[in-house]
Formats: structure tokens, C-alpha cells, sequence
């Protein structure tokens, strides 16, 4: 095989495989950061997870630090009050993942 040939297969083998890199995300996520929240939650809970008036409380507050993660993830999956319920909407993982950031909220920087 000539030289510029191999250099080519080379590449578009690099090509291939550097979208499967892109898209794991990486471990340290922030809750705002997760794009399944900004497209489910933040209309009531706010961009920034703090809350807002009339919408949803704030999910950085001591409070919601003090429930416990299966209490957070049936509340989630379940809906609680005007909260609705993303059992149907949601896969259980990307709850758990949800639950995870809420539980460990965003590094002050
Ligand atoms: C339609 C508005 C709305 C949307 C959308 C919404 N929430 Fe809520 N959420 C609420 C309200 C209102 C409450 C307070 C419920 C109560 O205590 O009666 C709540 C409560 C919560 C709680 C409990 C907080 C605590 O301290 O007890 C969590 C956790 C939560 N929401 C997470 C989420 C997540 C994650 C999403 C997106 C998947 C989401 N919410 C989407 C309105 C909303």
C-alpha cells in the first residue's frame, strides 16, 4: 500500500472513533451542565437549578441536600404535587444521573 494511502486509512480510522470519545460525558457533570436537565427541569427549577418563583424550589437548597437519593429519585420518577412525574419520560438511568448531581451539587469555584 503506498505511504499516502496508509496515511489516509490511519486518519479516517481516527475519524471514526474520536465521536465515540466525544460523547461519554465526562464524570465530574454538573447538574446544570446535564442537558437532560436543561430540557426537562430548568423551566421550573431554573437554569441554575435554584428555582424560581411560581415554577419549582430551588434543588440546591439543605433541604433537598437532606433527602435521601431514593426519596429524590421517587419524586423524580413519580411526580409530588406540581411536580410531574418523568417515570414514562426518562429512562431509570438518566434519573439515577439526575439524582447523582442533585446529591452533589456544583463545585464552588
Ligand atoms: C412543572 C414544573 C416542574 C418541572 C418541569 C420539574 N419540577 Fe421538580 N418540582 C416542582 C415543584 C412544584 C416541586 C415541589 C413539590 C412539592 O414539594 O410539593 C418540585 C420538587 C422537586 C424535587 C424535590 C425537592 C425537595 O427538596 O424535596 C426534586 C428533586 C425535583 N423537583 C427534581 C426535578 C427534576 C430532576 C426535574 C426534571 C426531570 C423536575 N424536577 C422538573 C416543579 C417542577
Amino acid at each position: 500500500m503506498p505511504k499516502s494511502q496508509l496515511t489516509i486509512a490511519v486518519c479516517s480510522l481516527l475519524f471514526v472513533l474520536t465521536p465515540a470519545f466525544a460523547q461519554t460525558p465526562p464524570a465530574d457533570t454538573t447538574l446544570i451542565a446535564n442537558p437532560v436537565f436543561q430540557a426537562n427541569c430548568a423551566k421550573c427549577h431554573g437554569k441554575t437549578a435554584e428555582g424560581r418563583h411560581f415554577g419549582g424550589p430551588s434543588l440546591i437548597s439543605d433541604k433537598t441536600a437532606a433527602t435521601s437519593a431514593a426519596d429524590l429519585h421517587n419524586i423524580i420518577a413519580n411526580g409530588k404535587g406540581r411536580m410531574p412525574k418523568y417515570a414514562g419520560k426518562l429512562t431509570s438511568e438518566e434519573i439515577d444521573t439526575l439524582v447523582q448531581q442533585i446529591k452533589t451539587p456544583s463545585k464552588k469555584e
